[in-house]
């Protein structure tokens, strides 16, 4: 059962409006209205293996054939598609080549300061290809994990395809991350090779990124890290150690263009990307070869319902799980063309996005709903002043959307005639689950609607029972799915305990939970609202909220800290810390922003508190537990509802309200 008992998950929305697939978007597509959609999605649950079998032969390139499709002998251990041979960047490049598309744009890519660069499939596989010969060179074999830590340049996806090439798993780590979460991140998975770049560019400022990698490897503090392979974008100065960095344009560029894909086996581990939790330090999620190529392919051609024709753009960082199956795989494995962007919205070019879509004629437009808020709290004369006529589909993933949103998004970008899909999902889940695909789902502004053929979603209560149409409960997943998570990085333990044991049905069977509220409404309809465990949503980046506190007690001012999260209009959620000293009589303006300095750098700026609040004691219960309950309330300025008899000093929450 979760352990914090006391959760409440509101379910306040109730929203009526329904928007139906147009007649035209429904011709078009390749699941044309709601009964074909139902009929797969039967045909998914009567014969699971069949179903799978079918798509894993239909949709990837295999070496050698598969025999076996599901072996559930060890769960929650999922093996898929054991015995096949294949390999992701074979799928994503080569076969479009012996397809006649080399000459198709694989990758339109726009830089901050305005620079473009395009690869055609057959660049972007002669790229790969030198790419994979320089790790090679660097001594890396299959098996050997390697590590990015790159700004959003063409290399990133570049340098993760490289790796998918010849074996070697990757664990990309977002540049936003301080040299400390790098280091950990590091040490974690013993890579062995680093690919970061000098720096990059945001909001028209640079960010260096070498130097990071510098400090985390400092006084060999990451002993397996072998070399460091250094693009060079800003070309601010840095420091090359002989014999550990090499310049990326001094290697690379000379290799061979010849490098076959090696066939790996469907369930070698294709790459580890650290997340949130809400216990301890941050997980690395393993996924594998075939089931992730194939669900995060699938999805993508489900979802966005993909042409030949289309220009496809999501604004993710590569760093995170949207971006790898977003930008990079599911994209290219259906032979598309996806731009990738440097840049952001800022205040010398609030337009950015619009002036991007309009440049470069984009069809889908996949964002999250912080950056909607943010757009719409601006108003609509900005996006109105350019021409967005060349978008069919838009998209949202990351968080919920409010319905207002929702409505200003398929307004004022979609102009009332592109299908919204509302995408849930998660690092853990490969590819998105719960999405109303454009040709079939009636839509309700901030509902993510309707599972994916072959993905059993409920909404249980925290015995595992299910719970009625449109009460709140938790949101899970009843059987495997092949773009599932594998296992947590060197914990499977934690792995099985934190995602297949937290909720337990009495009937003994398994269900996958990852942390997420929902309610179901009488059609069926899910409505996602947010967090139920201590992880935070801040603009669609995920924290865990004891990392932040473990970052702030590493503050010797800090006594006790206690991280919860407060509704934020425009990022879903903002960060509130409250912070008992060692030295009560030291708390000031001076030593907050000292705080979110030191979180910072601990962690990274998007871990910044937004309000620190000192305290003379925490609300505990009698056994100690810090009731966050309170704390949430309190942060947001609500009335403290619910039992508050657990608390062993009354007295405390009374001096926290005033
Ligand atoms: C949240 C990002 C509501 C959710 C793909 C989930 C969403 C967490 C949605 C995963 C959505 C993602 N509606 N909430 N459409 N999409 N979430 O691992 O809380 O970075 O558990 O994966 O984001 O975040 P992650």
């Amino acid at each position: 059962m979760p352990a914090d008992s006391n959760i409440q998950i509101e379910s306040v929305l109730q929203e009526e409006r329904i928007f139906h697939p147009s007649t035209e978007a429904q011709k078009q597509a390749r699941i044309k209205g709601i009964d074909e959609y139902r009929k797969m999605f039967k045909l998914a649950d009567a014969d699971p293996d069949a179903f799978w079998a079918k798509a894993a032969k239909e949709e990837l390139h295999w070496f050698e054939p598969f025999t076996k499709v599901l072996d559930w002998s060890n769960p929650p251990f999922a093996k898929w598609f054991t015995d096949g041979k294949t390999n992701l960047s074979f799928n994503c490049l080569d076969r479009h080549l012996l397809n006649g598309n080399s000459n198709k744009e694989a990758i339109i890519w726009e830089g901050e300061p305005g620079d473009i660069r395009k690869f055609t499939y057959k660049e972007l596989h002669s790229e790969v290809c030198k790419t994979s010969n320089a790790l090679k060179s660097l001594g890396i074999r299959k098996g050997d994990l390697v590590a990015l830590y790159m700004p959003m340049v063409p290399e990133a996806a570049i340098a993760m395809l490289a790796c998918a090439r010849i074996g070697a798993p990757h664990s990309v780590v977002f540049g936003g991350f301080s040299s400390e979460a790098l280091r950990d991140r590091l040490n974690d998975g013993e890579a062995k090779l680093v690919i970061t770049a000098d720096g990059g560019f945001r909001k028209d400022k640079t960010i260096s990124l070498k130097p990071s990698v510098d400090a985390a490897l400092d006084n060999n503090s990451c002993p397996s890290v072998k070399s460091v392979l250094v693009v060079k974008r800003t070309k601010e100065e840095v420091s090359i150690k002989p014999g550990r960095d090499y310049w990326w344009h001094e290697i690379v560029p000379s290799q061979s263009e010849e490098c076959p894909a090696l066939p790996m086996d469907s369930e070698d581990r294709l790459f580890v990307l650290y997340t949130s939790g809400s216990t301890g330090k941050p997980k690395g999620v393993v996924h594998t070869t075939a089931g992730y190529n194939l669900w995060s392919h699938l999805t993508f051609k489900w979802i966005f319902d993909i042409r030949d024709e289309d220009v496809y753009w999501c604004t993710a960082d590569v760093g995170w799980i949207t971006g790898h199956s977003y930008i990079v795989y599911g994209p290219l494995s259906n032979g598309a063309t996806t731009l990738m962007y440097e840049g952001v919205p800022r205040p010398s070019n609030p337009g950015a996005f619009w002036e991007v879509i309009e440049k470069h004629n984009v069809s889908i437009f996949y964002t999250a709903p912080t950056a909607i808020r943010a757009f719409m709290k601006t108003g609509r004369t900005l996006p109105d002043s350019y021409n967005l006529e060349s978008l069919r589909l838009i998209g949202t993933v990351g968080e919920p959307i409010n319905p207002e949103a929702w409505m200003w998004y398929r307004d004022v970008i979609g102009r009332n005639n592109c299908p919204v899909v509302d995408t849930w999902w998660q690092t853990e889940t490969g590819g998105v689950m719960i999405s109303p695909l454009p040709g079939a789902t009636p839509t309700k502004p901030g509902s993510a609607t309707l599972p994916l053929p072959g993905i059993q979603a409920d909404i249980v209560n925290a015995e595992g029972d299910p719970v009625a149409a449109d009460e709140g409960g938790y949101l899970v997943i009843r059987k495997p799915w092949p773009g599932m998570m594998r296992t947590v990085h060197g914990d499977p333990k934690r792995f099985r305990e934190s995602y297949w044991e937290f909720i337990k049905p009495d009937d003994g069977s398994l269900i996958y939970f990852a942390g997420d509220g929902a309610r179901r409404d009488k059609d069926g309809y899910f409505w996602v609202m947010g967090r139920v465990d201590d992880v935070i949503n801040v603009s669609g980046h995920r924290l865990g909220t004891m990392e932040i506190e473990s970052a702030l007690v590493s503050h010797s001012s800090v006594s006790e800290a206690a991280v919860v999260g407060r509704v934020d209009q425009i990022k879903g959620e903002a960060i509130v810390a409250f912070v008992t000293l060692e030295n009560s009589s030291n708390s000031s303006d001076a030593l907050s922003n000292e705080l979110k300095e030191h979180v910072g750098k601990e962690i990274g700026v998007i871990a910044r508190p937004a309000e620190i609040k000192f305290t003379d004691a925490l609300p505990k219960t009698r056994s100690g537990k810090i009731m966050r309950r309170l704390l949430r309330s309190l942060a947001s300025g609500k009335e403290v509802t619910g039992d508050t008899s657990t608390l062993e000093d009354v007295s405390v929450l009374e001096k926290l309200r005033s």
